[in-house]
């Protein structure tokens, strides 16, 4: 899911708000705060054991904690939210420890948020009973595990519950019919299974359910009349068998997300997936979904990203009607395309294609795509696409990874524009001759073995099996080269 929100207006809207937020928190709450949420706070610092990027730094006692950082209070200075963000890209924001329960003490407290740091760790925080304002909580990618307990049914007023990415096991208790009034219900990645337990169907507000990622098997309950309002389902990466149920339909009107990948479902993609107006991605891979795409998929003019791939699907595939795709997989199937769709080559937001073994017979010069600009990922394996794959690289500057192993290429190595960004280059199974280049060292995987190049190698730490049967390489980690 590529998200878009980096433009120049946003960033300064944030900053605008994110003003107002600060300087209002800092002259409402100029006493201190109640001594309770106070205490309650620093019990919780008090169990970190380690802090290296400080985000705990400025929660000292004596001070307003209204005023620390992640810290929200609004009315009688009683403190309503915890926010605390790891950054993914710094190694060194996290926090390790457990979740002290003297949270308990928060008794304002309506929104917990404790995301991406990585290494906050123990069970499942039972202070949470003990919170009777409590609406909003994401305990995400942290490092709790155990079992989600049976009482979870006693948060009847949630209206978010996310415990995504942890080590939670055990089913998922079916006390979670009782949370009524969630909107969002997030828990995967986790190690959870058995089954979904069919009470979930009383949660009739729910638009946001992600289950992906877990050990969760049986078939996937008929149930989906009871979601007038959901948007997003990813039951992706599970051990789910059966079809796809036929209530699935009902999600027609407002459905933008269905992903059901890494799965074992089985039978026919069903013909009224089409009617789905809201759909942006779809993802059904590494399934075991056979017969033909429907035909209705023509209707799907507003999907993004589209992923089949991993299949037992046959031809004819439907000719799409969108306006632009951003990522379509088809590989592995049973298609026999020929060519690449011309809604394909047309769309101008495309960044990632992937058409492994689609049966695909053409000159690579022939394919003439309207916009390159975007490219990251091309992957054209296992087809019987020959000539040059120097024009088409030229034409990228983004370009992450060129896949194009097992076809009939034919072009000098050394004319390929290896570009910076380029991390993943397999060329292996061609007709590509010449000498391997410097410029690959740069890569994080390479293979143009199987090819009919020649001369001595450049220092690079790829195996041997990314070189083997061409012409006459040689050098490391080849034999040496005669002189
Ligand atoms: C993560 O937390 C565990 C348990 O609290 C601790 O043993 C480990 O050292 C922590 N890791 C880091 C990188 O702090
Ligand atoms: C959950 O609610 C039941 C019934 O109100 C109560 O007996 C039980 O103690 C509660 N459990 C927790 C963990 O709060
Ligand atoms: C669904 O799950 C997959 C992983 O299985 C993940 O890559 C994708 O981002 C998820 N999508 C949403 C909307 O949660
Ligand atoms: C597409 O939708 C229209 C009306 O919504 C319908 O008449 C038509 O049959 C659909 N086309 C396909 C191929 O399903
Ligand atoms: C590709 O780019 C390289 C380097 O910029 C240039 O030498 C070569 O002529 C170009 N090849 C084609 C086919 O455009
Ligand atoms: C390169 O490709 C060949 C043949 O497809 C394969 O046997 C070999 O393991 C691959 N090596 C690497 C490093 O990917």
């Amino acid at each position: 899911m590529k998200l878009s929100f980096s433009s120049p207006p946003f960033h300064f809207l944030f900053f605008f708000c994110f003003s107002i937020v600060t300087l209002s928190s800092l002259t409402v709450n100029a006493a201190t705060c109640h001594v309770d949420d106070e205490a309650g706070l620093l019990g919780f610092k008090s169990r970190i054991t380690a802090d290296p990027s400080g985000m705990l730094t400025s929660w000292k006692p004596g001070t307003d904690c209204c005023t620390w950082r992640g810290i929200r209070c609004l009315a009688d200075n009683r403190v309503t939210s915890i926010t605390l963000f790891g950054q993914t890209n710094k190694p060194n924001s996290f926090l390790s420890g457990p979740i002290s329960p003297s949270l308990s003490k928060l008794q304002f407290l309506d929104g917990l948020y404790l995301q991406n740091l990585r290494n906050i760790s123990g069970p499942f925080p039972d202070f949470l009973f003990g919170l009777p304002k409590l609406l909003f909580v994401y305990i995400e990618n942290n490092d709790l595990s155990g079992r989600i307990p049976n009482s979870i049914g006693n948060l009847t007023r949630l209206y978010s519950f996310s415990l995504a990415g942890n080590r939670f096991s055990g089913p998922i208790p079916s006390s979670v019919s009782k949370l009524t009034e969630l909107s969002q219900l997030k828990l995967g990645p986790n190690l959870l299974s058995g089954p979904i337990p069919y009470g979930i169907q009383q949660l009739k507000n729910l638009n946001y359910l992600t289950l992906e990622q877990n050990r969760l098997s049986g078939p996937i309950p008929d149930f989906f009349g009871s979601f007038p309002e959901l948007r997003i389902l990813n039951l992706s990466g599970n051990r789910f068998t059966g079809k796809i149920p036929p209530s699935i339909s009902a999600l027609a009107p407002k459905l933008a997300y269905l992903e059901l990948g890494h799965n074992s479902l089985k039978g026919q993609i069903p013909d009224y997936l089409g009617n789905f107006k809201a759909l942006d991605t779809l993802d059904l891979s590494s399934n075991e979904f056979s017969g033909v795409v429907p035909r209705t998929f023509r209707n799907l003019t507003k999907i993004f990203n589209l992923d089949l791939s991993r299949n037992y699907l046959v031809d004819p595939f439907p000719e799409m009607n969108v306006k632009g795709i951003e990522s379509l997989d088809l590989s592995y199937n049973s298609f026999h395309l020929k060519e690449i769709p011309k809604w394909v080559t047309s769309s101008p937001i495309i960044y990632s294609l992937k058409l492994a073994k689609c049966g695909i017979k053409m000159k690579l010069e022939d394919w003439k795509p309207t916009a390159t600009y975007f490219y990251d990922y091309i992957d054209l394996s296992e087809n019987e696409i020959s000539g040059s794959a120097v024009g088409l690289l030229n034409r990228t500057s983004y370009l992450v990874g060129f896949g194009a192993s097992g076809n009939s290429l034919k072009f000098n190595l050394e004319s390929l524009g290896i570009v910076s960004r380029l991390k993943y280059l397999d060329v292996s199974r061609n007709l590509v001759f010449g000498k391997v280049p410097k410029a690959v060292s740069g890569l994080a995987k390479l293979n143009v073995s199987h090819n009919h190049l020649c001369g001595q190698l450049p220092a690079t730490s790829f195996p041997a099996s990314a070189f083997q049967g061409n012409d006459c390489l040689c050098g490391s980690p080849l034999p040496p080269c005669k002189v």
